[in-house]
């Protein structure tokens, strides 16, 4: 990554990044910089209602399920609310779809964007008070203005993503995004109510010690060459960390250097996490920063989407770490 990129200083607010960044967009530079916004507002919104879990009574399940089968959290819907209402109000966004919506949403306007976002990622961790987030991708609308979407509006690979980025509601809240041009971080200052850039062109080290992944599924994992590197992952004595909200276990390989895995398991053959919600919003931050995405054969990105809600395989993070896999 060349360090030309690191232009800006430490502190400017994320409307002001955005502006100096415009010259980068030649096209609908106005109508792309809103959608960032309405993205960082409704991050806002969602962060101050899950600082009031524990206090009003929207914690818990919501009684019902998503289509990957997943118990509905009250929060998960909320979110999905508020990230749906957000994007459907600038008209900047034509279409959105959701890990908690079967269908797509054709919002019936004029707008250049689609959006795939997981409004709540790591929901089962909202009620023990752990760290969660939004991951969201960004990609441009296929089809011609004034027709009815269609599902290939929707099903474009994670390479087609102009934008794409995660907000992780931690022990602050931080906003990780790319347009294609490097990773930048900003983190929410309350008093404020603006994100800031803290952490500019994150790069992501060549290699690490960290390995994520959930040890409870080693036994039924199906890939023989993944058992192999979880124990190659052991026996060099790395450290095994995961939290089981990807956007956080990610965010923090992203810095320190590490690999998150989630093989396909006898549980989940084709894997468990959302391509169109989840691995190509991260794979292309990932890659942005240096890093690198595979299903366990080809990258990430270059995978042809062919349902909304389908899952693969995940190996992400270092790249020489994720190069390993495989590798005797
Ligand atoms: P979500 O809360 O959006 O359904 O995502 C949960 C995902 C991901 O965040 C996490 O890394 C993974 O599921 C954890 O799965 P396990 O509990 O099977 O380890
Ligand atoms: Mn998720
Ligand atoms: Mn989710």
């Amino acid at each position: 990554m060349e360090n030309s990129r690191i232009d800006l200083p430490i502190g400017v607010t994320l409307d002001r990044f955005i502006k100096s960044k415009e010259s980068e967009y030649p096209t609908a530079v106005g109508a792309f910089s809103q959608l960032l916004r309405d993205i960082a507002l409704a991050a806002k919104v969602v962060n101050r209602e899950l600082n009031k879990a524990g206090l009003i009574d929207i914690m818990g399940s919501a009684g019902m399920s998503n289509s990957g089968g997943d118990e509905q959290k009250k929060l998960d819907l909320l979110a999905n609310t508020r990230f749906i209402r957000a994007l459907s109000k600038g008209g900047e966004v034509c279409g959105i779809i959701s890990e908690e919506s079967e269908s797509f949403i054709d919002l019936e306007n004029n707008g250049k964007y689609i959006v795939a976002i997981d409004p709540i990622d790591g929901s089962s961790n909202i009620d023990v008070n752990v760290s969660v987030g939004t991951i969201f991708s960004i990609y441009k609308r296929i089809s011609a203005i004034n027709s009815p979407l269609i599902e290939s509006d929707f099903l474009q690979k994670g390479r087609c993503q102009i934008a794409a980025g995660y907000i992780l509601y931690s022990t602050s809240t931080m906003l990780v995004f790319s347009t294609g041009k490097g990773v930048n971080g900003f983190t929410y200052e309350q008093t404020l109510g603006e994100f800031v850039l803290s952490n500019a062109n994150i790069l992501c080290n060549e290699t690490g010690n960290i390995y994520s992944v959930n040890e409870g599924i080693s036994n039924s994992i199906i890939d023989v060459k993944v058992k192999k590197y979880i124990q190659y992952c052991k026996d060099k004595e790395y450290t095994a960390r995961y939290i089981g909200s990807l956007a956080a276990d990610i965010h923090r390989n992203l810095l320190l250097g590490g690999i998150y895995l989630y093989p396909a398991t006898k549980k989940y053959p084709s894997g468990k996490l959302r391509l169109m919600f989840e691995s190509n919003a991260l794979a292309f931050v990932i890659e942005q920063a240096g890093g690198k995405a595979t299903n366990g054969e080809i990258n990430i990105l270059d995978i042809q989407p062919t349902s909304i809600h389908q899952t693969s395989p995940l190996y992400i993070g270092s790249k020489q770490m994720v190069d390993k896999i495989g590798i005797e």
